[in-house]
């Protein structure tokens, strides 16, 4: 089953101004469910753009793009910020975690907007998460205080505690020494096996080559083949 279809997708910002960029030319692109891709190309090629219309963080500016068999090209921000809480888990680059909250109070964030997990429930799923990304211990430590693998165990914890179908990662290991990465990518195969669907924007071939599938971005173009 295809998870996410993308087709003949233009994103330009500041359209008909002289600083106009088109960032995505026309972009086709299928993800079954469970499956995992890596998004390589070179920066500012377009790699973050796809990933936040992906995320439903931004709109195409057109192209057509299918989630879970819906057409959520032209839904409205609060209808794809629903979308959004309901099926997709994003980690973004710079963690976007509020650092003079707790890890818990950040990984439970999420939990406020939707009603998956209500009353008693919600507490043991934000452990639960804690457990599952090797946390336990420093539920109360605040994300400042924390080493960069730290806050990115924290980021992938509350990218999940949804229970999202899609997780999209926005160079999720850069900033970590290897052994850090390799822990971190051991989560995401983790996930993968449990049915979720990966997506990883990626500078780091090593990253790209433990993924299932690598497209690679250039001018605003997506090919199956490493043309760079
Ligand atoms: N909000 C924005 N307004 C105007 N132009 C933008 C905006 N965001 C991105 N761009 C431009 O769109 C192009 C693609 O940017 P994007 O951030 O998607 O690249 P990237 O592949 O993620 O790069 P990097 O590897 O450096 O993160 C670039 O030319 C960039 O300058
Ligand atoms: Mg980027």
């Amino acid at each position: 089953m295809n998870i996410i279809e993308i087709r003949d997708l233009h994103k330009k910002y500041n359209e008909g101004k002289d600083n106009e960029v088109h960032a995505l030319s026309g972009v086709d692109l299928t993800v079954e469910k469970a499956d995992s891709l890596a998004i390589m190309g070179v920066s500012g090629s377009g790699k973050s753009t796809l990933l936040n219309i992906l995320g439903c963080l931004d709109i195409p500016t057109s192209g057509t793009y299918t989630l879970k068999d819906e057409n959520i090209s032209d839904k409205s921000a609060s209808e794809l910020a629903k979308i959004r809480n309901k099926t997709i888990g994003f980690i973004l680059q710079s963690f976007g975690l509020i650092e003079s909250d707790s890890v818990y109070t950040n990984i439970k964030l999420p939990l406020l907007f939707s009603n998956k997990y209500v009353g008693k429930e919600v507490k043991k799923r934000v452990n639960s998460i804690i457990i599952e990304v090797g946390l336990k211990g420093l539920e109360k430590k605040k994300v400042r205080d924390m080493s960069g693998g730290q806050k990115q165990r924290v980021a992938i914890a509350r990218a999940l505690v949804n229970d999202p179908d899609i997780i999209l990662a926005d160079e999720p290991t850069s900033a970590l020494d290897s052994k850090t990465a390799s822990e971190i990518m051991a989560i995401f195969k983790d996930l993968q096996s449990n049915g979720k669907t990966i997506i990883i924007v990626t500078h780091d071939k090593h990253v790209a080559d433990q993924l299932d599938r690598t497209v690679y971005i250039k001018d605003g173009l997506l090919s199956d083949i490493d043309e760079v």
